[in-house]
């Protein structure tokens, strides 16, 4: 399988500034699970070239590598470690799927099912792991520049950001949108279960204490409920051309 490294995210081995380059334009993209932030931020990035970060893969991918790991389900500072020490690679394979390794090891899969976004959920709750995550994120705002798609990435992790959306959906079009997805991979699963599925991580992805899930201040709200895909990266792109100077 050819495969092509587009952002190897090991840990780096020279100092890093605290914070992302200022000059490299980072569009924020959260929102609660299903409301369509990968799909859009994928697109926005390709329509710009610019990086993307699937941040919500990182907390899986600790979910993941600390179960493999042994590590107890409570203990953050051992998820904090294993964050820190990640070896993951983000690219595509030769029919231009995208792929995740870890450790070398393709996790593409493993890392999608709804039991993998719960424990991404109880990971992402650990201060601890979100801090050792921090600088592996902004190492992604990279020129051209980036789109970042998330939960806190308007809030903490690109706060300097220009531009910020917020996207959400109803619940109901949340679960059908999700039941879709998840029945094109092969997997089965009820829209009742993923309803449930979905309030709950919203409850706990909000109502942690730290970085929960709410827009930023000076956050665009985009309520994508009976928009198409396309006309979404549309009203993305139209705030990016206004507010980011070197996009016309
Ligand atoms: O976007 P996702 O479903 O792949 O994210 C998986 C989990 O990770 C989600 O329940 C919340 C958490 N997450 C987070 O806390 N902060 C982020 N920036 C991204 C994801």
């Amino acid at each position: 399988m050819a495969f092509v490294i587009h952002a190897v995210t090991a840990l780096p081995t020279i100092p890093q500034p605290p914070s992302p380059n200022p000059l490299i334009p980072v569009i924020a993209i959260d929102g609660p699970s299903g409301s369509g932030k990968g799909t859009i931020a994928r697109r926005v990035a390709t329509a710009l070239g610019f990086h993307l970060l699937d941040s919500g893969a990182l907390y899986r991918l600790v979910a993941l590598a600390g179960s493999q790991q042994g590590v107890a389900a409570d203990d953050q500072q051992g998820h904090a470690r294993v964050a820190r020490g990640l070896e993951v690679q983000f690219g595509m394979d030769g029919a231009g799927e995208e792929r995740v390794l870890l450790a070398g090891t393709d996790v593409t899969r493993a890392i999608r099912t709804e039991a993998a976004g719960a424990e991404a959920s109880r990971v992402a709750a650990m201060p601890p792991v979100r801090t050792a995550l921090l600088s592996r994120q902004h190492a992604f705002a990279q020129p051209p520049g980036l789109v970042a798609d998330g939960r806190d990435m308007g809030t903490v992790v690109f706060p300097g950001s220009p531009l910020k959306i917020y996207l959400t959906a109803s619940p109901e079009e949340r679960a059908r949108r999700r039941h879709k997805q998840l029945k094109d991979k092969g997997l089965t699963v009820t829209i009742a279960g993923l309803s449930q599925e979905i309030r709950e991580r919203d409850l706990r992805d909000s109502s942690r204490p730290v970085a929960p899930l709410r827009p930023a201040e000076d956050a665009v709200i985009l309520d994508s409920t009976g928009l198409t895909i396309e006309q979404v990266v549309d009203q993305v792109l139209a705030l990016a051309r206004s507010r980011l100077p070197a996009i016309s």
